[in-house]
This record gives structure tokens, sequence and C-alpha cells, in this order.
């Protein structure tokens, strides 16, 4: 993978037209690249991740496919691992939006040039991708540096989706929720198919479980100390008896809780500081589990429920 793709802007373009496309969002094709579809704006920021990062053992890698808590799982793996640094009531997430903390790959570091010297960047770096597994790059597979994946119902995961894409009303036109179910239902979906890319990581986990820690926001949503407890020693952070008794990993828990973030001021009336379409508000909606039952009809559920059966079938996977 790593050596077909050129580092040059035009040739990578040029090369993009040559595979398989779909139409997506309204304006937001997808390339079928190295077997994933892949939205065209994050294809050279892949390829460039995938051609030059150079992993140190000591990055954290928060992973997810979208809509699934990447935001939240943003601020835990920064808060827990920077808790010596900073307080919980004045560190950089109470004035800036979590993906201004932590930046995407593909989105943000690869995408624009210059983003930032990556070199000069304290330990430990934390960086975020949508990149399905059998995509990452070799620097990172062979480093000690450590994978967090946050999984979710996929059915909740697709209205979220929906509604964050709905904002999006590119020339006035928007995609209704039963046209967008037919693409998520195809596999035909940004960074899919879905089902592949949780069990990609999924498989990762079992594969290396000190190296892949396999999350799910349902189980974090009921039970966020454990998980922060859990995130802390997987990452190389753990909590000290002191901190316990502090009360330290409640603090975080809380700190990084929907309602609080959501309700910061920086979430609910600022702006993405790196340049993106989405006002910071965009990435806290409902927060909730079980969200899509209030949207599918009946016949959507149905065949909802089957695809993920099949899919999850045997994988010792489920939600
Ligand atoms: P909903 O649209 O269902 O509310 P991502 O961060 O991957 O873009 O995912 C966004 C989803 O995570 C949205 O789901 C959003 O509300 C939810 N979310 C954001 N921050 C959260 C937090 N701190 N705790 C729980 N859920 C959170």
């Amino acid at each position: 993978n790593e050596e077909k793709y050129p580092n040059n802007d035009m040739e990578i373009q040029v090369q993009i037209q040559s595979l398989p496309r779909a139409k997506y969002w309204v304006g937001d094709d997808l390339y079928k690249f190295q077997g994933f579809w892949i939205p065209t704006v994050a294809i050279p920021g892949i390829i460039k991740f995938q051609t030059q990062f150079k992993a140190r053992d000591s990055d954290l890698l928060v992973t997810s496919f979208p809509k699934c808590g990447t935001t939240w799982l943003k601020s835990l793996v920064f808060m827990i691992s920077n808790r010596s640094i900073y307080s919980i009531s004045d560190n950089p997430l109470t004035k800036l939006n979590p993906h201004d903390i932590v930046p995407s790959l593909e989105y943000n570091v690869y995408r624009f040039k210059p983003y930032q010297d990556l070199e000069i960047l304290p330990n430990p770096r934390i960086f975020s991708t949508h990149t399905p597994h059998p995509l990452l790059p070799s620097s990172i597979i062979n480093s000690k540096s450590k994978i967090v994946y946050m999984s979710r119902n996929l059915l909740d995961q697709f209205v979220s989706r929906w509604h964050f894409k709905g904002r999006l009303k590119v020339q006035g036109a928007s995609t209704s929720i039963s046209e967008a179910f037919e693409m998520f239902h195809s596999g035909v979906d940004g960074f899919g198919p879905s089902w592949e890319h949780v069990l990609s990581y999924w498989k990762a986990s079992l594969e290396n479980p000190n190296k892949v820690l396999f999350l799910k926001y349902e189980e974090v949503k009921e039970n966020p100390t454990f998980y922060v407890k859990e995130l802390g020693d997987f990452l190389g952070y753990p909590f000290s008896e002191k901190e316990v008794k502090l009360g330290m990993i409640e603090e975080i828990a809380k700190f990084c809780s929907f309602e609080n973030m959501k309700n910061l001021e920086v979430n609910k009336s600022g702006k993405r500081a790196i340049a993106h379409s989405f006002e910071n508000n965009a990435y806290f909606r409902k927060g909730e589990v079980g969200d899509w039952a209030n949207y599918f009809s009946p016949s959507m559920a149905k065949r909802a429920i089957k695809l993920m059966d099949d899919k999850f079938s045997g994988s010792g996977l489920s939600f």
C-alpha cells in the first residue's frame, strides 16, 4: 500500500480518478480506496499519513468510525494523559474544542500545508484518525504507540451522522433519511462499510490487546469512571492511590461528560480554530443510547437489525 502512491498532490489527484467512485451526500463523493469507501477530501491526507508519518512509542492514537464518540474519546485521552500538567478547572479543553486539541491525521495534519511540524511536538503526541485498521501505516503498527478505538451501535451512529451531515446543506440540497439509509445499508458509507471498519479494529484488539483497546460507546456511557481508569492503565498513565483517593478519576469522567462538554462556552458558541465547516456545537447533539428508534421506520429497523446480525455474527461482537 505504502509504496504505490505518489507524494505529490497533483499526481495523487490523477491516481484517485482511476478508482471506483460512488455518490454519497451532496457534494461529497466516495472512492473505493484500498478496500474502503473513503471521502474524496480524505484520500490525499490518508496517503500522506501512510507514507510520511513516523510514529513514536509514546504516541496515542484515537481511532473511530465517524460519529461513534470521537470527540468524547479525544477529551478523555487528552485529560488522562495530561493531568499532571493541567488542573481540571483550567485545562485547554475549557477554551478549545477537542478537535482543535487532538488533530485528525487525514483531515488536519496531512490535508493542509504546512500544518505543524510533528517532530517538535512534545510527548505524548495525540492524534486521531478514521482510517480503517488495515490501512494504518506500518510505522504505527511496528511502534509501541497505543491505539484506542471507540465503537458504537451503528444504528445510533447512522442517525448521528444523518443529523451532522444535515447541517451541511450544500446549495440548499439535503439527503432524506431513507436515501441515507440505503447508502448505509449498502456499505457505501464514508470510511465504510461501517461494520468492516468496526470489525477491523475489533480483530486487531483481539490479536494484540496491549496495542489496541476496543471501547463501546454504550459501555463507557454506562460506567465512565471504570473506563477512565481502564484508559489510564492502557495508555501508560495509571492513577496512583493518592489520585484515586482525591477523586481524580471521577473528576475527569465528569469533566468529559456530554452535559459538561456541551455546556462549555467554547462548544456552545465557538467555531473550529482549524479551518472546518462545522460550528463546535455540531459535535454535541444528544449523546444518548438508542436514539435510532426515534427515527427508523419499522421496515428500516427490520432491515438494519438483520444487517447487523448478519455482519457481526460469529465475531463475538454485538451492540
Ligand atoms: P449524537 O448525534 O447521537 O448525539 P463524533 O464525536 O465521533 O463525531 O460523534 C458525535 C456523537 O457523540 C454525537 O452523538 C455527540 O452528541 C456524541 N458526543 C459528543 N461528545 C460526547 C460526550 N462527551 N459524551 C457522550 N457523547 C458525546
